[in-house]
């Protein structure tokens, strides 16, 4: 018998447990299903490090947190969104804190904050340096109250349910069983996370691949900025795990070759005893990922068989502020780089981290199409415009998780039931996964060899710097793997935990948001926060201060089209860091 709930979350990270909470709260006698690929506290946002912006201090305001993020955001950021968030962010921190979220406290009991990259003020909240696992864990453990939330762990929705001119539920296969069911529901929000696994050296899980993005895509809602991909400038060179940004606000120092401390020459300021507001270290990541590229080209990176790297330098912060304030980084060097930080540099290079783009949503998180939603890194709400600021995402995910909650909660009251041509999809897919992946036997693509094309591809046409020849090519060796990818042959046909099947949906999923990728940033001709093109090097307000809206065009590439930015207090302006 078919599953049939009111609302259901794809996703149980933290966007996803936010809104089942919200929607739980508001109405309990909603039936809420959390369907998620893996067990919920497996789900990405648990490895989030630094922190999470609040306003909460005297000093500061929410105004000062807005003008941060959207200059930050090189002026495409929907300023409407942004006031609603920073708003919201602070009531949403403390909630997290009276279900269990352990802030660091300063020594007089005050929640303790950190400064972060672009921001002005100090308004990052943290705990130590693990802040995503405690605040999924949060999370996680509040929505066990709550008996009308029901968990699917381990189930991969393959396909959304749309008939009718709305989305009625989803399809999921049973990683453990092989089963493909129908789950209905009157509205579903996708919280799927980011899309990091299209590019090759990335601090996103194996489970980004973009899955929320390509569903909404596939139903026909526009994806929105795709081409705002943002590099992370401290990753590990072979693991790509993530240095945080914390590093450097404790006072960490990039230097080059020479042992130089290079940002200065590059608009960010000058080497100060501490630490200074968006200056040097704590300057954005776009322009920091830019430098490193610009020091790279003069010759002043260390060559490593993982890439070139520069070094981070805590040596100056000694032990004991390491182990209070950044332990986890001291964990993962010792672990995975076999270095100690308190002794010795650590090498790192830029890595992609984060999708400014996504699912566009309006500012409650409602998609275009009927009855579906998106919220946290999937969606494009937008308040990260062409360049995040660290430590936004996380409150980001709490604010619109719980708005687009509340929206689908109050659009399920009124939903029709599901229609029998939606139910039908159901078997349609089932028939599909069967014929296209498990029952063939003709096939002769591999998904390591199209996976491995894919994010070459990606990473030699739309890393930090970009050309329009270099993603014209790219965009036709997408189309290229594409038509391969219809060849795709599977070597294990067997039902229980079959890795490989989930495998070859992901990479489909992964080809049309590395499509929609290239062609949102083959069209932008301009260079504007995380978007450089070499060919267009100027920021250009008079034709780009919009929104890349990309639509699937049946089996085609894409067709990209504009939409208006929201201007409400703060009209686009120089981006000025360094002083
Ligand atoms: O560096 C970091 O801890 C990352 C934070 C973020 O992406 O918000």
């Amino acid at each position: 018998m078919t599953a049939m709930h009111d609302v259901l979350l794809v996703g149980g990270g933290g966007a996803g447990l936010r809104a089942a909470i919200a929607i739980a709260e508001i109405n309990p006698r909603l039936s809420i299903a959390v369907v998620s690929k893996v067990y919920p506290m497996r789900s990405h946002t648990v490895s989030a490090e630094g922190g999470a912006a609040a306003v909460i201090r005297a000093d500061d305001s929410l105004d000062e947190h807005a003008y941060d993020t959207i200059s930050g955001g090189d002026w495409l950021c929907d300023q409407d969104a942004v006031e609603a968030f920073v708003k919201e962010a602070p009531e949403e921190m403390l909630r997290l804190e009276h279900w269990g979220c352990p802030w660091s406290r300063e020594t007089d009991g005050r929640v303790a904050v950190r400064p972060f990259g672009g921001m002005k003020k100090m308004r990052t909240w943290f705990a130590a340096d693990k802040t995503g696992f405690h605040m999924l864990h949060a999370l996680f453990q509040t929505s066990l109250k709550y008996t009308t939330i029901q968990r699917y762990d381990e189930w991969f929705v393959t396909k959304l349910l749309v008939d009718d001119g709305r989305v009625q539920g989803v399809v999921a296969l049973e990683l453990m069983t092989g089963k493909v069911e129908a789950i209905t529901a009157k509205s579903v929000i996708l919280c799927t996370g980011g899309c990091g696994r299209v590019f090759p050296f990335t601090t996103n899980a194996n489970i980004k691949n973009g899955d929320g993005m390509a569903l909404a895509y596939r139903a026909g809602a526009p994806l929105k900025d795709m081409e705002f991909v943002q590099y992370h400038p401290t990753g590990l060179p072979f693991t790509g795990i993530l240095i945080t940004e914390a590093a450097r606000s404790e006072g960490g120092w990039l230097v080059n070759k020479d042992g130089y401390r290079y940002l200065q020459d590059y608009n960010l300021g000058k080497p100060e005893p501490k630490p200074v507001f968006r200056s040097m270290e704590l300057g954005p990541r776009d322009r920091l990922s830019q430098a490193f590229m610009k020091e790279h080209e003069k010759g002043r990176t260390i060559p490593t068989p993982y890439g070139p790297v520069v070094n981070l330098d805590l040596r100056h912060l000694g032990e004991k502020t390491i182990d209070a304030k950044i332990p986890f980084v001291r964990e993962l060097c010792l672990k995975y780089q076999n270095i100690d930080p308190v002794r010795e540099m650590i090498p790192v290079r830029p890595v992609v981290h984060y999708m400014m783009g996504g699912v566009h949503t309006d500012i409650n998180g409602a998609t275009p199409l009927a009855g579906l939603y998106a919220a946290g890194e999937c969606a494009c709400v937008t308040i990260n415009g062409a360049n995040r600021l660290g430590s936004n995402s996380l409150p980001e995910l709490l604010v619109f998780g719980a708005r687009a909650g509340k929206v689908a909660a109050e659009y399920a009251l009124s939903a029709k039931d599901p229609t029998s041509a939606a139910l039908a999809q159901a078997a349609d897919e089932k028939d599909r996964l069967e014929r296209d992946y498990l029952r063939r036997t003709d096939g002769t693509e591999k998904i390591a060899v199209i996976r491995d094309e894919m994010q070459k591809t990606m990473e030699e046409c739309a890393g930090i710097y970009r050309t329009g020849t270099a993603l014209a090519q790219g965009a036709n060796k997408l189309r290229e793997l594409q038509e391969r990818f219809r060849r795709l042959g599977l070597q294990d046909h067997s039902r229980t935990f079959n890795t490989e099947l989930a495998a070859a949906v992901e990479l489909g999923f992964m080809l049309d948001v590395a499509e929609s990728i290239v062609q949102s940033a083959l069209k932008r001709e301009e260079s504007r926060g995380a978007h450089q093109r070499t060919d267009f090097p100027n920021r250009d307000d008079q034709r780009y201060l919009a929104h890349s809206l990309i639509y699937r065009d049946g089996d085609g590439a894409g067709r990209v089209e504009y939409g208006p930015v929201s201007i409400t207090r703060w009209p686009p302006g120089e981006r000025v860091y360094g002083k």
